[in-house]
């Protein structure tokens, strides 16, 4: 099979195509023909291997695993021994989070890793982007924000991968949305059920005279100190990005003071927790209330220019690769 091998860390250049052999399922896992794969802002993080800590769990000196990816959509080619919860010709969608490997034409998935049946009308593109970005906020706003009906949600970054299934995740928890976006994206986050948006562009959010239950800065831009006075009385500030301000002010708002700084490394909750959010996703897709925002598609010898676009911190929504070349 084709597969993008990666043997060391650095700039978008290390990814080299190559043919390898076609893994085997082993008893209980399903090997599935991707027809579209996620590239994340994460995954580009990754690449550089910084900051080094992040090599503690991906490997020291270069990548442990020498084929990257999480996110996959696909077929179910063929199915181990032990398999009982899917069967050939499924299509499946999911997070490989722990052996990565679907910059690929095949990936292999234990049967109750992070995979789960596609739902109905939901593409295979729209599928691979979303379980990154919609697990993620689903964590956030429900977990962490804790939002309810009628709350006042703040989403920066609502362009983003993040931001855009945050946006329509908040309107389905009964939320008033605010989005946070530049000019050009105004007119999609209007679309996806913001019920206002400020185009940052021009006005600071923190600096008008609203205040929000959950400010979510999906892309880590805002501080919570910058954030607090735009925050109600026991309002949250949340970011998946972890810098020492933001740990610093997670620490110190766990003891003092009514307003919160919160963090969650989403990736790392247990395997039942992030199945758990993932099977609400679904019933959020099901609902009609969750849809995936492609921005751009690449084919598979493409990795390095789908990581600078991503790189430019600018892309709309998911940005994913077709390792195989029927949909
Ligand atoms: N902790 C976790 O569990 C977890 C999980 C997944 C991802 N993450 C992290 O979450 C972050 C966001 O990921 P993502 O995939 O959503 O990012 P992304 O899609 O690459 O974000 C791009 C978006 O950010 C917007 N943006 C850029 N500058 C902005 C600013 N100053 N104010 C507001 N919006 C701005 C851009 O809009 P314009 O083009 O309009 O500027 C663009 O649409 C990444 O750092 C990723 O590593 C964390």
């Amino acid at each position: 099979m084709r597969a993008i091998i990666t043997t060391a860390y650095g700039s978008p250049e290390i990814f080299k195509l190559d043919n390898i052999a076609k893994p085997e399922p082993k008893a209980n896992e399903i090997l599935i023909r991707i027809h579209a794969s996620s590239v994340t802002k994460a995954d580009t993080m990754m690449r550089t291997g910084k900051p080094y800590i992040g090599r503690l769990m991906i490997g020291l000196t270069k990548p442990k695993n020498p084929i990257w990816g999480t996110g996959f959509a696909g077929v179910v080619e063929a199915v181990g021994s032990e398999v009982t919860r899917f069967k050939t010709g499924d299509k499946v969608f999911g997070e490989n989070l722990a052996n990565m490997g679907t910059y690929a034409e095949y990936v292999n998935v234990p049967q109750d890793g992070i995979v789960a049946h596609l739902p109905a009308h939901l593409s295979f593109e729209e599928a691979a982007g979303l379980c990154d970005g919609g697990v993620t906020s689903l964590n956030f706003l429900s977990n962490l924000g804790m939002v309810k009906k009628g709350q006042k949600v703040l989403i920066n970054g609502a362009s983003g991968s993040l931001g855009t299934a945050a946006v329509q995740i908040a309107k389905y928890f009964g939320a008033e949305v605010t989005g946070v976006c530049s000019s050009r994206n105004v007119e999609m986050v209007l679309e996806l059920g913001a019920d206002q948006v400020i185009d940052y562009t021009e006005h600071d959010f923190t600096q008008n005279t609203h205040s929000y239950d959950l400010i979510y800065d999906t892309v880590g831009m805002r501080s919570f100190a910058e954030c607090r006075e735009a925050l109600t009385e026991n309002g949250i500030y949340a970011s998946p990005v972890l810098g020492m301000p933001l740990l610093y002010d997670m620490m110190k708002t766990s003891v003092f003071g009514k307003k919160k700084a919160k963090f969650s490394a989403t990736g790392a909750l247990p395997k039942k927790e992030i199945k758990r959010l993932l099977h609400i996703l679904i019933q959020i897709i099901e609902a009609g209330k969750l849809k995936g925002i492609i921005d751009r598609t690449y084919a598979l010898e493409e990795v390095a220019v789908a990581h600078e676009y991503i790189e430019t911190g600018h892309k709309k929504g998911n940005v994913v690769i077709k390792p195989t070349l029927t949909a």
